[in-house]
């Protein structure tokens, strides 16, 4: 990684991750000077841990609709102009092995850092330079000033790629909200996403003793489902279902748990109770969930006897309870263990087209540190790629 050697770029980009990599290899491309700066060691940390070390590169079904934004039409506009299938053409040329693995999700074959090292063969020119702290920022009429690791430099543009605060230990810092501030561009509440949930002591009592179950479940909040695996813990509920409604959840909201989404539970039961009328409440249940989980929705929903002791409207109000299960976290694991950061940047400060902000000209936004937030399953990294883009070609 080459050092800062210029004293003036035409941009500066503040944070090597996914989005301020992509967004240099699109500037370098028109001619300009880059520099790429970051404080971590390496670039594309968070790209190297995706995807459980395979990176979740992006998502097939990609859409406006996979996104969370106080404006839920502003990320349109740069996801349809660099779309999941423009990134997928870039992972071929770079000969780059991928499989879906389930729901539209990409990920490659091999190990995520072939993703790393493809963004730096095309980020070309730029100059990239690591362990580099940001000292000081402002700007004057013409040009931005900058003291990074000790050393004045000027650009004319800055692109704010710091991410969010999501795994401070991996070196989120959140900086971006700080600068955005400091330039009078407006920051959203922010709150951790994509985060398992958890619960108060009362009950964690029975869900303690669950830590390890998993099903395949229908979770809801405010309105939005996702049909995927739910997962007990040790502090509470995770698992792909219970992040992507962490997106959706807020303090005080309860979480619908639809324990057997695809079957109706009460013709199950009914049909169990003709063949095997002698089974206790918890051993039918069993038929049906983890063993662990059906002793335990015995004892909480308290059943007694066995299924032909059950009319048709017992029988019908059980199945009610457990398709639309009731569950009341108390907070979240934060930002320690969150995907992503929801909230951020404004995006009615910005341009929908260029990622600029309205009111100071030259400095842009790009990645998790705008208001755009996606689903679980490549979403994400979709939105650092498109956001990147429409900056990289503006510049
Ligand atoms: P990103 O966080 O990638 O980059 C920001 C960069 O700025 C970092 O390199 C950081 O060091 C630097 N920086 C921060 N503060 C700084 C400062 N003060 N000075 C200098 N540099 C600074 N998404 C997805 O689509 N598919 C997936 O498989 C996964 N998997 C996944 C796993 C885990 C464990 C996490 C935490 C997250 C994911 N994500 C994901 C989400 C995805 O990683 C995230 O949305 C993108 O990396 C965001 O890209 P950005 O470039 O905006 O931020």
């Amino acid at each position: 990684m080459s050092k800062i050697s210029k004293q003036h770029y035409d941009t500066i980009i503040l944070g090597a991750g996914a989005a301020g990599l992509m967004c240099a290899g699109f500037a370098q491309a028109k001619g300009g000077t880059v520099l790429v700066i970051d404080h971590a060691k390496r670039a594309g940390d968070k790209i190297r841990i995706s995807g459980g070390g395979r990176c979740n590169f992006t998502n097939i079904y990609a859409g406006p609709n996979n996104f969370i934004s106080a404006n839920k039409h502003f990320a349109k506009s740069a996801l349809a102009r660099y779309t999941q299938w423009d990134f997928i053409e870039l992972v071929a040329k770079h000969r780059i092995a991928y499989h879906e693995k389930t729901l539209g999700q990409l990920f490659c074959d091999g190990k995520a850092t072939q993703i790393i090292d493809m963004l730096l063969a095309e980020a070309g020119t730029a100059e990239i330079t690591l362990e580099t702290t940001l000292d000081d920022i402002s700007k004057t009429d013409s040009k931005f000033s900058l003291i990074l690791s000790g050393k004045a430099v000027t650009a004319d543009n800055i692109v704010v790629a710091t991410g969010g605060k999501s795994i401070p230990k991996m070196g989120a810092t959140g900086i971006g909200y700080q600068i955005a501030k400091q330039f009078d561009v407006p920051v959203t509440d922010i709150r951790a996403g994509l985060v398992p949930l958890t619960f108060g002591p009362h009950d964690l009592e029975w869900i303690t003793p669950l830590a390890g179950t998993a099903l395949d479940g229908r979770l809801t909040a405010n309105d939005t489902a996702f049909d995927e695996a739910l997962l007990f813990t040790h502090r509470g509920i995770s698992g792909p279902a219970v992040l992507q409604v962490s997106n959706y959840w807020h303090e005080g909201d309860e979480v619908q748990v639809n324990l057997m989404p695809s079957t109706s539970i009460f013709d199950a039961l009914r049909g169990e109770r003709q063949s095997n009328g002698r089974r206790q409440m918890g051993t039918a249940l069993a038929t049906l969930f983890p063993k662990k989980l059906a002793v335990t929705l015995a004892e909480k929903l308290q059943l007694t006897g066995n299924l032909a002791d059950q009319s048709d409207k017992a029988l019908q109000e059980l199945a009610d309870k457990l398709h639309r299960f009731t569950l009341k976290p108390t907070g979240s694991e934060g930002y320690r263990t969150a995907e992503v950061t929801l909230g951020g940047v404004d995006t009615d400060a910005l341009s929908s087209k260029t990622m600029q902000s309205k009111s100071v000209k030259g400095l842009y936004f790009i990645g998790e540190v705008v208001d755009v937030t996606g689903w679980l399953g490549g979403y994400n990294f979709q939105w650092a790629w498109s956001s990147a883009a429409a900056c990289g070609r503006a510049i």
